[in-house]
């Protein structure tokens, strides 16, 4: 398994108990292709054996789960969420209608409301990872408008609105069977997360598996777990709505390593990855994070 990255941790020897459970339990012979699925059950027997006392619908909390003393200044901001002019602002712009008389619902199942929870989606036609922001911007290209800048501001605001209209409803990320590029891209994703980088040789799970609950500086790690089930986030630093690649760009600054490009196939594709491991879990998306 990919956590055998994470050498000489006391981790390590955890996450060995859980896979080995995970295989007594005779998960692995149920299926040939079963990478994802036992991905994640390990991951949750993981967190589940670190934080007893966290129900599994807690970790759409991030930190908040983990800390009361940030939870109870956070569930002061909620009381009047500051995503709501944007959320607003995106609903607006979500149903304005392009030039040519069509609109965002022209492209999208169920015309764009309650889906976000099932993105990013594996797209077979193009054999790749597609994500509710490309698939925005790629509907705007069909109909003859220019594309909205990613990460934040108006496209931020959109992707809100459809999270919102999603609301409650679980994450359900598919890899399908039939096409083994699908699992391709999600093993890279995973590769991606567990690869360490930067001048300070850190990967994602050093920070969000090995040391999740721990505190680095002012800041307390969360957890994998959960860390997609809330996009676009207000974060109080950015004073905006915030899509989850600029987090990605901004953990990514942190250890000093090369962002990438929004959008790029390695950021879909860890999006891909790290969505599918929220699986389950409930869509809570717009909130609210220091
Ligand atoms: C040096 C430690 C460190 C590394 C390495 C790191 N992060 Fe983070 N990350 C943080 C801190 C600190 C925060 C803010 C507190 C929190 O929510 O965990 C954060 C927050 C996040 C969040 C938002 C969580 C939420 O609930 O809103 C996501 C998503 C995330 N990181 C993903 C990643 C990914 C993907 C990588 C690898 C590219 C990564 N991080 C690497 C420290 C790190």
């Amino acid at each position: 398994m990919r956590q055998t990255t994470i050498k000489g941790s006391g981790g390590f020897a955890t996450t060995l108990a859980v896979l080995g459970a995970v295989l007594a339990a005779g998960l692995a012979h149920t299926s040939a292709y079963a990478g994802p699925v036992q991905d994640r059950i390990a991951l949750v027997g993981r967190y589940e054996a670190r934080f007893p006392n966290l129900k599994l619908d807690d970790y759409v909390n991030g930190v908040y789960a983990l800390n009361p003393q940030m939870r109870a200044e956070w569930e002061q901001i909620m009381v009047f969420p500051p995503y709501l002019p944007g959320l607003q602002e995106g609903k607006k712009l979500f149903h304005t209608k392009f030039k040519n008389g069509k609109s965002y619902a022209d492209c999208f199942p169920n015309g764009g409301i309650g889906i976000a929870n099932t993105y990013p989606r594996w797209d077979a036609k193009r054999g790749e990872v597609m994500t509710l922001a490309l698939a925005v911007n790629l509907c705007r290209k069909a109909n003859s408008e220019k594309t909205l800048r990613y990460g934040k501001g108006k496209l931020a605001e959109i992707l809100a609105y459809m999270a919102d209209t999603a609301k409650g409803k679980k994450i359900h990320v598919v890899v399908p069977e039939n096409d083994p590029r699908a699992l391709e891209a999600y093993e890279h994703g995973k590769e991606f997360y567990y690869a360490r980088r930067g001048q300070l040789n850190f990967s994602c799970a050093s920070c969000h598996v090995q040391y999740a609950g721990k505190r680095i500086r002012n800041n307390t790690l969360s957890p994998l777990l959960g860390q997609a089930t809330h996009w676009p986030t207000y974060r109080l630093k950015w004073g905006a709505l915030g899509t989850l690649q600029r987090r990605f760009r901004g953990c990514n600054k942190q250890v000093r390593a090369k962002p990438f490009p929004f959008q790029s196939r390695e950021y879909r594709d860890l999006q891909y990855f790290l969505t599918y491991m929220s699986n389950g879990l409930p869509e809570i998306g717009p909130t609210v994070r220091q």
